[in-house]
């Protein structure tokens, strides 16, 4: 193709990334009146009331540049005992991620990370065109001693996300610290936070904002215990010289008006918070309870989605499709790396027992799958 000189192999051989299905087009393909998306770990409950109210008292001037982020840093500063100059605030933590890549990355870096990390970090260090590393799970956990042998005198960045996407699970503080020890200086790790709040009374759970250390950046988010994941609003804690040059390659008006009014009344809706927590708590106990009666394997979670592993990528193939028909988007995780997978989000009560009926019904039918899998396997 000649367009593809256009651009470096690396992007050239990039493939787009491909959101969840939307409810409305399920509903249209299906013939559907109910559909439950379970499919992109988002809040079921919807958005922070207190940050809707926010944003609609303050329509006016939308016509005016924002301020590129400042009053929920200095808000978020206040929040969690820092100075302004220790905390960035963007469009998605999506966003500052990509800001990231673009600060420290050079051509000749290395990003280390492990297998089937969080799709949005893949896409961003794969864009970038640098070396990108990984170790593999180990029991569906972040496997730390490996990844701490694994660095070499190129490793630029590592990426750890905790809790975990898609395997929904933790690596614990004393872990932590063990693989701490091991890293240079040199080296930024990035530590997503995205779950942060589902995770946090969990004893093991190292909540990163007692890590004062100079390569550390955390990152967390307004998209998921919040519900403004369609807002676009995230933010990042590190030291002030990390930040200062984060803030250098930052777009200059993100995040957007909406977006910031909407973050910092959202901090103080403790009420949205308690009600989504105590939903997901829930629910994860439920669907997992119920899947593993069904004899499926379910990973142990602590943030808002399960991660199921089957026999094979035609097995979890069928079953998003049977899910589907019977109203229901899950996640299968071929685009992760881990075809055999599918990522079920927890839902509302009413989503979960739609779910959970599906999964009976598609469990009774598998029978049916088997004799087509053996003629799949003799093709
Ligand atoms: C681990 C992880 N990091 C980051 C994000 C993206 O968050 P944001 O919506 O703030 O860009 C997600 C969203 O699914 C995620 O799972």
């Amino acid at each position: 193709m000649e367009g593809m000189a256009l651009v470096p192999p690396y992007i050239a051989n990039l493939r787009t990334y491909q959101p969840g299905r939307s409810i409305e087009e399920v509903r249209r393909t299906y013939g559907l009146t109910r559909v439950a998306k379970l499919a992109s770990n988002e809040n079921p409950l919807g958005a922070s009331p207190g940050a809707v109210e926010a944003i609609a008292r303050n329509l006016g001037g939308l016509n005016y540049y924002p301020n590129g982020g400042l009053d929920l840093r200095e808000r978020l500063a206040r929040e969690f005992d820092l100075k302004i100059e220790n905390v960035i605030a963007g469009s998605g933590s999506d966003s500052i991620m990509s800001g990231i890549i673009r600060a420290f990355l050079g051509d000749d870096d290395e990003v280390l990370t492990t297998e089937a990390a969080f799709i949005g970090f893949q896409v961003l260090a794969r864009s970038r065109g640098v070396t990108y590393r990984t170790v593999p799970y180990r029991e569906w956990r972040y496997d730390l001693k490996a990844l701490a042998g694994a660095i070499t005198d190129r490793t630029k960045i590592i990426y750890l996300a905790n809790p975990n996407n898609p395997t929904g699970t933790i690596f614990s503080k004393h872990e932590f610290d063990e693989f701490y020890r091991h890293v240079p200086e040199r080296v930024l790790i990035i530590l997503d936070e995205a779950y942060f709040e589902y995770a946090q009374d969990n004893p093991r759970y190292p909540d990163s904002m007692h890590y004062r250390y100079d390569n550390v950046i955390t990152l967390r988010t307004f998209s998921k215990v919040y519900g403004l994941a369609g807002l676009r609003i995230g933010y990042g804690f590190a030291h002030e010289e990390l930040i200062a040059n984060l803030l250098k390659v930052k777009l200059p008006f993100e995040p957007s008006g909406p977006a910031q009014t909407a973050g910092i009344a959202a901090l103080d809706d403790r009420e949205f918070v308690h009600r989504a927590l105590e939903l997901n708590a829930r629910s994860l106990r439920l669907i997992t309870e119920s899947l593993r009666r069904m004899s499926l394997e379910v990973v142990p979670s602590e943030a808002n989605f399960v991660m199921v592993p089957l026999e094979s990528a035609r097995q979890a193939e069928w079953m998003t499709e049977q899910l589907l028909r019977r109203g229901v988007i899950v996640r299968p995780l071929g685009a992760f790396g881990l075809a055999h997978c599918l990522r079920i989000s927890t839902g509302t009560d009413e989503e979960n027992g739609m779910f959970l009926d599906a999964m009976e019904e598609i469990k009774r039918q598998e029978s049916g799958f088997s004799s087509q899998e053996s003629e799949y396997v003799g093709r």
